[in-house]
């Protein structure tokens, strides 16, 4: 984008990596909340006043009422993460205000975490690593820790979205069979040979391990609950790195607490930070703190998504990545 006289105001509502908040310092008159502390919804409208564009990240709620607040100035949401649940769509919609969010360039990481909560919730690594680290390890024994290989293992990716279908890449290296569930079946390119559902609870009686990569929309809240995880056939696995709220907690925790399900990997909650305390007292689950698209690369080409998406928009173009042009 051409720097003018004038640049468009900005509030930068967590900090972003550095050479992205310096990109967005050459283009912006930029705000910067410096604490990177999260923000209630009024501390954003107080702190935006005046923006033109709002950056923003999955840990703040974009409601209504900070919308409406913001409208007079605000032109554009930017979102640094591919999740825009935290965001009332249909407001800004109505207000005219543009959301970008920063799919594809994440998908590698997150399907990365996939796996790594796939393996360490199979073959025990929470457990593994605090025989270790807290030194209660006897010695090697014949029966220590054993857990489930994933050769041969059916794994059910609920979303065979970007993410879903780069998670199916990586479990098929490991020699699982995919199976997914989806509205609609892909067609045969993007499938790769993975047998479609359309029915989730007959995807759910074939799963060994559940893959919840769906994205997190309000409609799809507590879809993983009691009568569901009951689909799953004994010793099955659950992973989840999509969003909390699709895990009905206390169904999850009941079915791990009685060893209906061998274990799960968790990146994400319900309420994040402040997850269900009893996860923590669980052996069979690994916990992670929402990391699926935390590495350097992933984070900067987040960034640059929306910093290109910006310009376009400034520049008469509309980017692939603003919400609802694609
Ligand atoms: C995303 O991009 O939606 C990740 O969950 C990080 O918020």
């Amino acid at each position: 984008m051409a720097v003018t006289a004038t640049k468009p105001k900005a509030y930068l509502c967590r900090r972003f990596p550095k050479a992205i908040e310096a990109a967005l310092g050459e283009r912006y008159q930029l705000q910067v909340n410096t604490d990177d502390s999260i923000l209630r919804p009024e501390q954003i409208a107080q702190s935006a006043q005046g923006s033109e564009i709002l950056f923003a990240s999955a840990t703040e709620q974009i409601n209504a009422d900070v919308l409406r607040q913001l409208a007079p100035t605000l032109r554009y949401v930017a979102t640094l993460s591919v999740g825009y649940n935290h965001i009332d769509m249909a407001t800004a919609q109505a207000l005219g205000i543009g959301v970008l969010h920063t799919p594809d360039v994440l998908s590698d990481a997150c399907a990365e975490i996939a796996m790594m909560l796939m393996l360490n919730a199979c073959r025990r690594g929470y457990e593994a690593d605090r025989m270790v680290r807290t030194d209660s390890w006897p010695g090697w024994s014949p029966t220590q820790l054993l857990g489930l290989g994933l050769k041969g293992r059916r794994v059910l990716i609920f979303g065979m979205g970007r993410i879903g279908r780069e998670i199916a890449t990586r479990a098929r290296a490991f020699g699982m069979e995919i199976h997914y569930h989806n509205r609609r079946a892909l067609a045969d390119d993007l499938a790769q040979g993975a047998i479609y559902h359309a029915d989730f609870d007959d995807g759910l009686r074939n799963a060994d391990v559940l893959v919840i990569a769906a994205p997190g929309s309000p409609e799809l809240k507590g879809i993983i609950n009691a009568e569901r995880i009951a689909q799953l056939p004994e010793n099955a696995v659950v992973i989840n790195i999509s969003r909390g709220e699709l895990v009905d907690d206390d169904a999850l925790i009941q079915a791990l607490s009685s060893g209906k399900l061998f274990a799960a990997g968790l990146d994400v909650y319900a309420n994040e930070p402040n997850i269900d305390p009893r996860y923590r007292e669980l052996d069979n689950v690994f916990l992670t703190p929402h990391i699926g698209s935390a590495t350097h690369e992933t984070r900067d080409a987040m960034g640059w998504l929306l910093i290109n998406g910006l310009d376009a928009l400034y520049q008469g173009t509309t980017p692939d990545n603003l919400l609802g042009t694609r």
